[in-house]
């Protein structure tokens, strides 16, 4: 099996574990006596939910959304094609946005606001990950794991070509093989 290639390892499985404990420590108080709804966006996010909610100290629901966002290649167009909904009604509820990562901010804001308009009694979001630099519009993030260079990262979650999401570790890819 060919293996990525990689120019070096960002963040280690080690310390992404240690993070995501702290996360949900932090997210268990935050939430005390309250029974959040984790919601995952396929599918780079599936690695972190699984990490995150084996950590958490409260009760919580999970659900899934599927999304695709059009794009030219490289960039997000914010423009954004529900593929699969919520099973759960969130009018009412807290909850609790889970993402891999946040890059532009497109596919984030046009959630968020999806979500806001069924009512949810709270509303915030959880990212392992945070390439900052390259934000076009401001999302308003609750939780950050890491923030992140304007590089290619790929493992935990994050693909090149669907390949490589299993990957324990962070690491930074030259797309070029
Ligand atoms: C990633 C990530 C976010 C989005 C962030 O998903 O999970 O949803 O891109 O990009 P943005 O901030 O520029 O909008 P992706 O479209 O790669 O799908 P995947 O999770 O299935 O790999």
């Amino acid at each position: 099996m060919n293996g990525p290639n990689i120019e070096k390892i960002l963040i280690t499985g080690d310390e992404i574990q240690e993070r995501v404990r702290q996360l949900a420590q932090q997210i268990s108080y935050d939430y005390e006596g309250k029974v959040p709804i984790l919601i995952n966006v396929l599918k780079g996010g599936v690695l972190f939910l699984s990490d995150l909610m084996r950590e958490l100290r409260v009760l919580h629901e999970i659900d899934f959304m599927s999304v695709s966002s059009y794009n030219d290649g490289t960039d997000t167009s914010g423009v954004v094609r529900i593929l699969a909904d919520l099973s759960i009604n969130i009018e009412g509820k807290d909850v609790l946005i889970v993402e891999d990562i946040v890059d532009t901010g497109l596919t984030l804001d046009y959630i968020r606001h999806m979500l806001l308009a069924r009512h949810p009694k709270s509303l915030r979001i959880v990212t392992l990950l945070d390439k900052k630099e390259r934000r076009r519009v401001d999302v308003p993030l609750d939780y950050v794991g890491f923030t992140i260079p304007d590089a290619f990262v790929i493992g935990y979650g994050l693909d090149y070509r669907q390949k490589y999401r299993n990957l324990p570790y962070v690491a930074i890819m030259r797309p070029d093989e």
